[in-house]
């Protein structure tokens, strides 16, 4: 297993929920660490909160030359890169009869294209430290929820080309992977207009008891495993489920 200690980490959407955690979980454990996200603010809050360790970079994933500034503070903030982890996205719910094609797109551009690309630009990096590129899929692939296709669509993306990035690139020792996660409550939904606070508090407890554990996770518990996906050496290509077991689809017929 890798050293966490020394690692130079980028994590896009580190200015929130999972892609926050994991940048507090690594700082934490000796690795310098580069978040980005488009709120100035909030950015700036989560560095100083960290330290030294932290550094910022306002950006959106889904400009050319803004990922090009992620990759280029990243690399002189921790003298390298060892790991990309692609955290920035949104949620996505329409209904298919409200379907338009501006919406799908733009899911699509942030969910999924963004991450490709940047990874794109990264490997260069990541080829001379023998690093790992890491996504976060959902668990929207393991259970369907009305509704949410668009958002489905992008992480069922994700997946898919976590596994042939991970071919393509293993030969230049590269390794790629996904975080599957249960429901985690972050501010994801809240950004997407999609509910109220107390709505969103309300539907996690609900969706508490779908998972076999009975609870929803938290951004720890997701940092901790891509921690493993970044140590571990011959590991590459998987999607792992990291989900409280609501993926199992416990029913109590
Ligand atoms: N929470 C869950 O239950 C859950 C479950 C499965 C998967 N996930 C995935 O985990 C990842 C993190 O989500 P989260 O739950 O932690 O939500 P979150 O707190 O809302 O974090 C997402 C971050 O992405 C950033 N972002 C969004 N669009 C961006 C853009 N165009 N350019 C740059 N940054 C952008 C946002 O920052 P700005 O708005 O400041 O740019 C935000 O900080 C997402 O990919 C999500 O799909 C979450």
């Amino acid at each position: 297993m890798r050293e966490v200690r020394g690692m130079s980490v980028l994590i896009t959407g580190g200015g929130s929920g999972i892609g926050e955690g994991t940048a507090r979980h690594f700082a934490a454990r000796g690795a310098k660490v580069t978040i980005s996200g488009r709120r100035r603010e909030k950015l700036a809050e989560v560095a100083q909160s960290i330290g030294p360790a932290c550094r910022a970079v306002v950006g959106d994933v889904t400009v050319h030359a803004d990922r090009e500034a992620m990759l280029a503070a990243a690399v002189e903030h921790g003298g390298k890169l060892d790991v990309l982890v692609n955290s920035a996205g949104n949620m996505y719910r329409q209904a298919i009869a409200d379907y338009t094609e501006a919406f799908l797109k733009d899911a699509f551009n942030t969910n999924v294209i963004s991450g490709m690309m940047l990874s794109s630009l990264a490997v260069p990096h990541l080829e001379k430290t023998q690093g790992a590129i890491l996504f976060l899929g959902s668990i929207h692939n393991r259970r369907a929820y009305p509704g949410a296709s668009p958002y489905a669509t992008t992480k069922a993306a994700v997946e898919g080309l976590t596994r042939v990035m991970a071919a393509e690139l293993g030969r230049r020792q590269i390794r790629v992977a996904c975080v599957l996660p249960g429901a985690v409550p972050t501010e994801i939904n809240l950004r997407a207009g999609l509910f109220t606070a107390e709505q969103s508090a309300a539907r996690y407890a609900a969706i508490a008891n779908d998972h076999a554990l009975g609870r929803t996770g938290t951004d720890t518990e997701i940092a901790e495993a891509i921690e493993y996906l970044a140590r571990a050496e011959w590991v590459t290509g998987v999607a792992l489920e990291v989900d409280g077991g609501l993926g199992l689809g416990v029913s109590s017929f």
